[in-house]
């Protein structure tokens, strides 16, 4: 990689530049990620100005926070180091978004019922709404987050306009195992990321193929290929990021799953047909990311191969695997023009002319080449688009700025196409 390229890179990662979110805890044990949360925010490039309620200074102080965030702490609206002795009306007024992580049971409840008798929630009713979104990260035991009173509690607050982040599930701090838990620092920092991306996708249904697939010689052996599915995974998340409902069928990786992504996972080649057929009567977009193998041994032993001592080896005949790209190009939804198929073609020379042979073949009206050896494993890429106006150079970045790049190009496809493909909340 050229010292440009690493340049463009690093500045592709911040994707919160110019952003000032106001990062608000209230008491909870979770306090302990909110200093990890708010160090990434600040390594994404946004600003942030922390305030605390007199419950999370038991948790965590706010020394940690102001050494981390690089500001000074607000926690009282009696502090007089605003000039007007207003820091609820200044802070709230200088935010492009108040995230609330932890938000406690009780402060959800306040928050409700627009009760302001300490900074924090006194900033969250002064805000202005419609200019500055509130995000909260609900944290607490799992018997509190069931509970009928905070369930109706967040369902008001999503009436109220409120962004709900959802919790996690697991092991709790009080020893008890269930929902509750704050989200991880990396998960709210993928919500926030997602919170602020243009939705242009939003109403789509987009299917995603990833990775390679895996064709079984036997119970112990197999044949597979060098694709990562880091592109796939990438694009998985920025098609999500910008608005639409994303199915992500993956081959054997062991990639995490983009947040808000509802994952299928499978083996072979077979099985990642039947999961396309299946879910691409719904989509809107289907984008073939794997590296699909081409054949499959026509035979599969059930039992494993031993050698005989004979020093013969075994006889492997194969089977052509069905193109499941081709396939679903040839459905009636995508010939009606209301599914738009995206292919990619791994190449290893002669990028154009193979890629644009491909997009023919198969028959789909966006082509995306690479060069496969330069990049399988890597979380770096280039890519050309090819369709029927022409091609479109991506230069070598980041597979998930890439992604970006492309769900825009999409998108403007989409856009160009309607009113075929038109994206449905339904
Ligand atoms: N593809 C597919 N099903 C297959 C083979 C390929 O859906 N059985 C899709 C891939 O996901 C990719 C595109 O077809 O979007 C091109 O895949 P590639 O491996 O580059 O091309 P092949 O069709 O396999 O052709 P070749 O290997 O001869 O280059």
């Amino acid at each position: 990689m050229t010292n440009q390229a690493i340049d463009t890179a690093g500045a592709e990662a911040l994707e919160l530049a110019g952003r000032h979110i106001v990062l608000g805890l209230s008491g909870g044990i979770a306090c302990y990620k909110s200093a990890e949360l708010c160090r990434a925010l600040v390594k994404a490039g946004a600003t942030v100005q922390v305030v605390m309620t007199e419950a999370a200074g038991q948790f965590i102080t706010p020394v940690t926070m102001q050494a981390l965030s690089g500001r000074p702490v607000y926690s009282s609206q009696w502090d007089d180091r605003a000039p007007n002795t207003m820091a609820h009306i200044n802070l709230s007024r200088e935010a492009d978004a108040v995230l609330i992580a932890p938000c406690s049971a009780d402060f959800i409840a306040k928050l409700v019922q627009g009760r302001a008798d300490e900074l924090l929630s006194l900033m969250c009713l002064a805000r202005p709404i419609g200019q500055v979104p509130l995000l909260v990260a609900p944290a607490m035991n799992r018997e509190m987050y069931a509970h009928p009173a905070t369930q109706r509690n967040l369902a008001q607050l999503q009436a109220d306009g409120t962004t709900v982040l959802g919790v996690g599930s697991g092991f709790q701090a009080c020893g008890e195992t269930g929902d509750g838990r704050m989200l991880e620092p990396e998960e709210l920092l993928e919500d926030m990321i997602a919170f602020f991306t243009p939705k242009r996708l939003v109403g789509q249904r987009v299917l995603v193929t990833a990775g390679p697939t895996y064709e079984a010689i036997d119970p112990v052996r197999g044949i597979t290929n060098l694709s990562s599915g880091k592109m796939g995974f990438a694009i998985a998340r920025a098609a999500r990021e910008a608005g639409a409902e994303v199915t992500l069928v993956a081959g054997p990786v062991s990639l995490p799953t983009p947040r808000g992504v509802a994952r299928i996972d499978v083996k072979s080649a077979s099985n990642m047909l039947g999961a396309v057929a299946k879910r691409s009567q719904s989509a809107t977009v289907f984008i073939a990311t794997a590296a699909v193998a081409d054949w499959r041994p026509a035979a599969p032993s059930s039992q494993k191969i031993k050698k005989d001592g004979s020093g013969q080896t075994p006889e492997l005949a194969f089977t052509e695997n069905t193109d499941i790209l081709a396939m679903v190009a040839q459905s009636p939804a995508a010939r009606r023009g209301q599914l738009f198929c995206v292919g990619f073609a791994a190449e290893s020379h002669d990028l154009l002319a193979n890629a644009q042979a491909k997009r023919l073949r198969k028959n789909v009206p966006l082509l995306v080449g690479n060069i496969g050896p330069d990049t399988f494993g890597q979380d770096h890429n280039a890519l050309l688009l090819i369709d029927a106006q022409g091609t479109v150079e991506m230069p070598w970045a980041s597979k998930l700025s890439l992604a970006r790049q492309l769900v825009r190009e999409i998108a403007a496809r989409l856009a160009a196409c309607a009113p075929q493909i038109q994206g449905t909340t339904a």
